[in-house]
């Protein structure tokens, strides 16, 4: 092997490395705790231009983090807020890792409960989720696979330690070819433990929906 090729093999090991040890070791102590008395609630009013009577946001997380940012951006944008929970309880701790490995592996699609949402209700359904093994956790498959967004627009955010959206968003758009998908916003795990109203008012805006007067 020549000097250019070990050069390269070594670089894509330490970018191998640095992702997935950084999920591994940061990942489960990196993050701000779920909280259960953050409730699901209906008809907040919004602080921008979006009509809040026709937005939903709705959100799986385990560790707290992608609540966190869920519950920001319900701040901003109002509407009625969801948080998605499986009907059986996940592991804590390693056996996450190991349980939701094999959930992947074997392409399942875990229940949740009932949401108590009429879809038709909305026009624009923010979705988050944290990043599990690269991609959406299954809860996330079996959400798309639930219900039909045709028509509506979807906003996806997630959480991460180090694979940002992962191509989720465009997963996103092969599961709903006929909503329209907007610019997601991937945020680290770790930055959820500092405010990140800004980054969420910017991002807002960036797609077009601006503080309102
Ligand atoms: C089972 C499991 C798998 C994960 N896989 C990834 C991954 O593939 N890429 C990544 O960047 N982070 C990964 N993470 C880190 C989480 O995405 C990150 O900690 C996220 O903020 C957790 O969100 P939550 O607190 O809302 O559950 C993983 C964490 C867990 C528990």
């Amino acid at each position: 092997m020549n000097k250019k090729v070990i050069t390269v093999v070594l670089v894509i090991a330490i970018i191998i490395v640095i992702v997935v040890g950084g999920f591994l070791l940061f990942g489960s102590s990196r993050n701000v705790g779920i909280d259960n008395n953050i409730k699901n609630q209906d008809d907040k009013v919004g602080k921008t231009t979006l009509d809040s009577d026709k937005v939903l946001v709705v959100y799986f997380s385990e560790t707290g983090n992608t609540q966190k940012l869920a519950q920001e951006i319900y701040e901003q944008v109002g509407g009625d807020f969801r948080r998605i929970e499986p009907v059986k309880a996940y592991p804590t701790g390693q056996e996450l890792f190991d349980y939701t490995k094999e959930e992947r592996d074997n392409n399942e699609r875990p229940k949740f409960k009932d949401l108590n949402i009429n879809l038709d209700d909305y026009d624009y359904i923010f979705v988050g989720y944290p990043m599990w093994w690269y991609t959406l956790p299954m809860i996330m498959y079996t959400f798309f696979d639930t219900y039909d967004f045709a028509g509506k627009t979807i906003i996806p955010f997630n959480t991460h330690e180090g694979s940002g959206d992962g191509g989720t968003y465009e997963t996103i758009k092969e599961f709903e070819p006929d909503a329209t998908v907007l610019d997601g916003l991937p945020i680290r795990g770790g930055d959820m433990s500092s405010d990140q109203t800004e980054t969420v008012k910017e991002w807002l805006k960036g797609l077009g929906f601006d503080e309102s007067n």
